[in-house]
């Protein structure tokens, strides 16, 4: 079976799944999306309102920040694996119960497994907790760590960029470290740099209205 078809069953064990309360609620689950051998996996905490609707991660504000901040890290969106801990819109957007996220563990490992990326980055603490757990955002957002045997990379959720300014320069300059920290990890597993990619970011700063 190849990584296409085993990403494509997982999500429709996804579509029927009722391993815990959220699927009561969930109008669309959002399994994730992307290449199925992307080098970058970037998994956030849970669906909001708009992933709800579409049964697409990081549609919504925090999306459309998220593709214009991979832009900055010379990444572009189809390239990229997006999904999330949690596949269900946890209710008023809380953060999912550690129930919830235990449930669809397994989901995740089965996606992670099969994708196979070099690098994991987490987008916010409940993702972090799940692969660094103890670990503080606080210390360690933008720094290239080790769990399990994979990279990863943890940063704020884009979602605290809108509702704390203060953040956003700090996530900015977090994903603008990202190409640097990728090349490392590149280097270290001894595979190929991806070709300049300088051009992602000059599209994109037309877009960026971040002072
Ligand atoms: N949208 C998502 O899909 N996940 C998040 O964690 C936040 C917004």
């Amino acid at each position: 079976m190849s990584a296409e078809q085993t990403l494509a069953g997982i999500a429709s064990e996804i579509s029927t799944c009722e391993r815990c309360a959220l699927h009561a609620s969930r109008k669309l689950p959002v399994p994730g999306e992307g290449p199925a051998r992307a080098e970058v996996m970037f998994i956030g905490e849970g669906p909001g309102f708009y992933e709800n609707e579409q049964g697409r991660p990081f549609v919504g504000a925090s999306g459309q920040f998220l593709s214009q901040l991979l832009a900055q890290a010379e990444l572009r969106r189809s390239e990229v694996w997006i999904g999330n801990v949690v596949k269900c819109r946890p209710p008023g957007n809380r953060d999912p119960l550690p129930e919830e996220v235990a449930a669809c563990g397994a989901f995740l490992d089965r996606q992670i497994e099969t994708v196979n990326p070099s690098v994991i980055v987490t987008l916010g603490r409940c993702s972090l907790g799940r692969f660094l757990p103890g670990a503080r955002i606080g210390s360690v957002h933008g720094t290239l760590r080790k769990s399990g045997g994979r990279y990863i990379i943890p940063m704020y959720p884009p979602a605290d960029a809108l509702t704390q300014s203060a953040l956003k320069a700090t996530i900015l300059a977090d994903f603008i470290k990202l190409p640097a920290l990728l090349k490392e990890v590149r280097a270290e597993l001894g595979k190929a740099a991806s070709k300049p990619r300088q051009e992602y970011r000059k599209e994109n700063l037309k877009q960026l209205s971040l002072f």
